[in-house]
């Protein structure tokens, strides 16, 4: 009987759990369930003996992979997969896959309050200003950008984007207006979205230069990646621009340092809450137990992400 283990340190909603456990019954694996674990020691123990795990941010390092002997697929139940080591996976022929789509809405949906909660002074008393008749920039347009846009365009904003991999038509077929430099998304931006991978391309590649390009009393949203961000640089650009605002779904490294200086001109949540709905659990949490099913039954590989 094949073992599956679900190790999430940040746990999914119980349905999502429920819906797990019906996809793993049916496919006659035996679920284990890791939630909330304390530290590398627990996971990796129970890591020892499974033949596939779900994770959500859990991290899968070298480490863990040594361990792991009888491992032989991870399923990342989420879009972003920067917490797995692919090459430590690769070189073991361990299938890494995630369940891009699956947890969109949620995070897109969380883009959308953050912005008003800023431009609502994180609701307290005074007074704020509205979305409507704003431009947005989305700053990669793929699954949570396309629906931050619809949402936005639904409200009245203008919204652009800029991403090299998706054609101006399709921007245009979804109401969007293509843009093809950096500089002249950040330069024409009310609101900024980021929703770009962490990638070595992309750690730190937004900071000082590209904030002081934003327009007066921009406000810049991140429900990506805080390695995406050089804090010293955009720390410098709120310093020196005190209209700038910078929400984000991910704590900067230098938290203390940004919450001190900028009031509610800064909010950070106290953990990554983008996919924290019992839908996006739901979703992907299921489809990552039915991508194992599969890839055991017929050898589908269709959303693996190493080589
Ligand atoms: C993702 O990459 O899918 C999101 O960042 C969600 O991460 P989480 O599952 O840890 O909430």
């Amino acid at each position: 009987m094949k073992k599956i283990l679900v190790a999430t340190e940040k746990p999914f909603a119980k349905a999502a759990v429920d819906g797990i456990k019906k996809v793993a019954d049916q496919a006659g694996f035996e679920l284990i369930l890791l939630e909330k674990y304390p530290d590398f020691n627990t996971l990796s123990k129970a890591a020892e003996d499974v033949d596939a795990m779900i994770i959500r941010s859990d991290k899968v390092t070298q480490a863990l992979v040594d361990v792991a002997k009888n491992l032989k697929i991870v399923v990342r139940a989420g879009a972003g997969y920067d917490n797995v080591d692919l090459d430590a996976c690769t070189r073991k022929g361990i299938v890494v896959m995630n369940t891009p789509g699956q947890n969109s809405n949620a995070v897109a949906e969380l883009a959308i309050g953050m912005m008003i909660y800023m431009a609502r002074n994180l609701f307290t008393p005074g007074s704020g200003s509205e979305l409507k008749g704003k431009t947005l920039g989305i700053q990669a347009f793929g699954n949570v950008g396309k629906l931050v846009a619809d949402i936005a365009k639904n409200m009245g904003m203008k919204v652009i984007a800029l991403d090299p991999f998706v054609s101006d038509e399709m921007m245009k077929e979804r109401g969007v207006e293509p843009v093809h430099d950096i500089k002249a998304l950040y330069s024409a931006s009310d609101y900024l979205s980021i929703h770009i991978p962490a990638l070595d391309s992309t750690k730190k590649s937004i900071g000082y230069e590209l904030a002081t390009l934003m327009p007066k009393g921009a406000t810049l949203i991140n429900t990506a990646r805080k390695e995406v961000i050089d804090e010293d640089g955009l720390y410098k650009a709120m310093q020196e621009r005190s209209d700038l605002k910078y929400v984000t779904d991910v704590a900067p490294d230098t938290l203390t340092a940004f919450v001190e200086a900028f009031g509610k001109r800064f909010f950070a949540t106290p953990k990554k809450m983008g996919a924290e709905t019992a839908e996006a659990n739901i979703n992907a949490g299921i489809a990552a137990a039915e991508q194992i099913a599969d890839y055991f039954k017929t050898g589908n590989t269709r959303f693996k992400v190493n080589k």
